[in-house]
Order: C-alpha cells, then structure tokens, then sequence
C-alpha cells in the first residue's frame, strides 16, 4: 500500500460555513421544500441569464421530465450519442420512446452531427446531446439542424456546468438544458439535478411533473390529470447548492489549473489519448480528465492498469461504457462494430484524479504513477 493519502478520482469540496447552513436548515424544521429551494432556483436562474430553472432529485429526473415536458413517448424516436452515461439510455427508453444511436468523435468525445442527421426519421422528436468536459457540443450547427427538421433539443450538460459558447454559458440558450449536483459534478447538492426550460408555461408543467401531478384548485383543494412523477428537491439541499453556486467559479479555477498541470506533466511511454488540450480562454469547464490507455500496445488490460494505480493509492473511473453494447441497449438491435469511437473509447477510456481539492503535486502524483506502470507494461 502507499504511503501517501488516498487520491479519490471525484468528489466534492465542502466547507464549514455550508456545514453549518445545513445543520441551521435542519433545525428551522422546514427540511423539504421550501425558500431554499426557490432561492437556489432563482440563483440558477440568474446564473442562466434570466431562463427559468427548476430544481429536482437528480438530472436523471431531470432528463425524464424533459422528455415529457416535451410530449415524447411510445411511437418517438430520439437520437442520442451512444458514448454517454446511462441515464439518458435509461430515461428514453422509460417514457416509452426508441433511442437512436451515433458515434462521437474520438477525442472531443461529443455526437457526430452528420450521423445525427442521416439518423433522423418521421419519428424523430428529440435529440440529447450529451456536452464532454472540454469541449462543448458545436451549438450553432446543433440548433440549426434541430430548427431545420423541428426537433426538441434536451442537452444533458451534466458534465459541463459553468461552461461557454462563445461567451455564453450552456444554460443561458438553447432548448431544454439539464444538470446534475451529484458529488462527482462540478458543484453539489449531494444529490440533485436542474431542468432550464423556455418559459413560465414550461416551468409550470415542470412544477406539476415533478410533484405528482398537482395542480392547485381556486378553493384550495387539489387535482391530478395525469400521474406525475415525485422529483422535488429538499431545502437541505438546496442550501449546500446556494453555496456551492457561490464558489463555482473558484472551483472551475482549480479545475482549469490542475487540467493545465496534466498537460504540463503527462507524458507516458507508449502515449494515452488525452482529452482535446485548453486554449487560453476558451470558456470549457473541466470535470473529468480522460484518457484513452495505448492498450494494443501494452501486456496489461485496462483492470490491471487500474488495479496498479489503486494498490498505489490512485482512484480511477470508467466514463463511459458503450450504451448501444449494454444489454437494454442490444435489446434495440446494436451489436458491436457499429459506432468505432465509442466502441473505443468503451474499452480503452480510464478516468483519472480531478477534482477541486487536488493540489498540483497530486497532478504529478498521477502523472508520474500513470507513466511507470504504462512504461512497465509496455511490449
Ligand atoms: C453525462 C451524465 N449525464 C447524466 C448523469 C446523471 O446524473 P444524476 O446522477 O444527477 O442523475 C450523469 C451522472 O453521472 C452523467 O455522467
């Protein structure tokens, strides 16, 4: 075993004063939700230029209620990358909808949009997009393709929160936009996620499928139409996320430098594919750090690799496995060979240690551990 400290591959930074928010919340004895609830939503809000946000469990719940705030259900088809968390996988194919694979670029990691087009039928309704940390989905020709055959746009921007698109931040335009507060992101809720819509009507029926079904009678009695879905966010919640909302940009700072770090400092023998490199301002937001592992070129497999990086202390993330290659996802008739980068990515992608709490000796800690055991490995 290492001497040095464990080196989780995510996790979140957590500070006194939101610690004792929290236990202040707890004692107000309104826990669910509440003003902190409407608070965060209206920092979201602000922090999206204005768009209407609503808070929910999670952005899986998040994604789900998109997709029905967007009427889609059996008979649609929606076309998503297939190099993505399961999520989304999950959440189409839960409303009752087809998902329509693409492969995505190798490095950039996002969906190809020609394949995107050519994928396109009189079923299609939406496409979900999926933003890699790094680089961002080209917005101008994904709206302008979804504006050309009316599609609904849901991007999943779970990875990319605080990201720009030519100075604008994802969230701030668009279609429907989702995040996710999970601990791995880059800021947390614990759980939690968000659902940026277009307009009061939208946020309205966000409201009513996040909570049941409800609507409000004029004698204060209740009513559902249709069988809503529970995904309210708590007020305890909602109070680690104001703060964590608060320290974003600091957060993205680190993130940036440590990223910087790795590009100063990794350098192995044979080479990994490494994550499209930063370009002074250029607005990406870093919440992983993924490399492709030169596996034809090495005597260990990518468990070994990663096992060899934990027995030194070094924690390590798989993002993501190939959804098309899943079994719900074969159950729509994909088998292997149809989408090569992903398939790729699938079997080689290892993620490493990036998160707001690493220091740059950590970045070097990682670096230097990652070039021994490749070196070692090598054929
Ligand atoms: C790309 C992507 N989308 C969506 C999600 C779902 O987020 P949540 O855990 O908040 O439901 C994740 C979670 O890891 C993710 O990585």
């Amino acid at each position: 075993m290492s001497a040095l400290p464990y080196l989780k591959f995510a996790g979140p930074v957590l500070d006194e004063a939101t610690i004792a928010g929290v236990a202040e919340v707890l004692r107000s004895g309104q826990l669910t939700s509440g003003p902190w609830v409407k608070k965060f939503e209206e920092s979201l809000t602000a922090f999206c230029d204005g768009r209407p946000v609503r808070a929910l469990t999670s952005a899986t719940a998040a994604i789900e209620v998109a997709l029905q705030l967007a009427g889609i259900g059996p008979g649609d088809e929606v076309i998503t990358p297939a190099q993505s968390f399961f999520t989304v996988l999950n959440m189409i194919v839960k409303v009752g909808a087809r998902p329509v694979f693409v492969d995505c670029g190798l490095v950039t990691r996002n969906l190809n949009l020609a394949e995107v087009e050519r994928a396109i039928t009189p079923r299609t309704k939406a496409i979900v997009p999926t933003h890699w940390p790094g680089s961002l989905v080209e917005m101008d020709a994904l709206y302008a393709l979804a504006r050309r055959h009316r599609l609904r746009v849901i991007e999943d921007a779970a990875l990319v929160m605080g990201s720009r698109w030519k100075g604008r931040r994802i969230g701030a335009f668009g279609d429907l936009v989702t995040f996710s507060f999970h601990p791995n992101k880059n800021l947390t809720t614990v759980e939690g996620g968000a659902l940026v819509v277009n307009d009061d009507t939208e946020a309205r029926r966000v409201e009513a499928l996040r909570f049941h079904g409800i609507t409000y009678l004029p004698d204060r009695t209740r009513d559902v139409d249709f069988p809503g879905g529970k995904f309210n966010l708590a007020d305890v919640f909602a109070r680690i996320g104001c703060a964590q909302l608060e320290r974003l940009p600091a957060f993205l700072a680190t993130r940036r430098a440590l990223v910087d770090r790795y590009f100063e400092r990794f350098a192995t023998d044979p080479p990994c594919v490494l994550p499209p490199r930063p370009q002074g301002d250029d607005g990406q937001s870093w919440n992983m750090f993924s490399v492709l592992l030169p596996l034809p070129r090495l005597a260990i497999t990518r468990r070994q690799f990663r096992d060899a990086l934990e027995s030194r202390g070094i924690g390590t993330g798989v993002s993501y496995e190939a959804l098309h290659l899943s079994t719900l996802g074969r159950s729509f008739g994909y088998s292997e060979g149809r989408f090569p980068n992903t398939e790729r990515i699938a079997r080689e992608t290892v993620t490493l240690p990036l998160h707001a709490g690493m220091t740059a000796d950590d970045v070097d800690r990682v670096s230097a551990t990652v070039a021994d055991v490749l070196a070692a490995a090598r054929r």
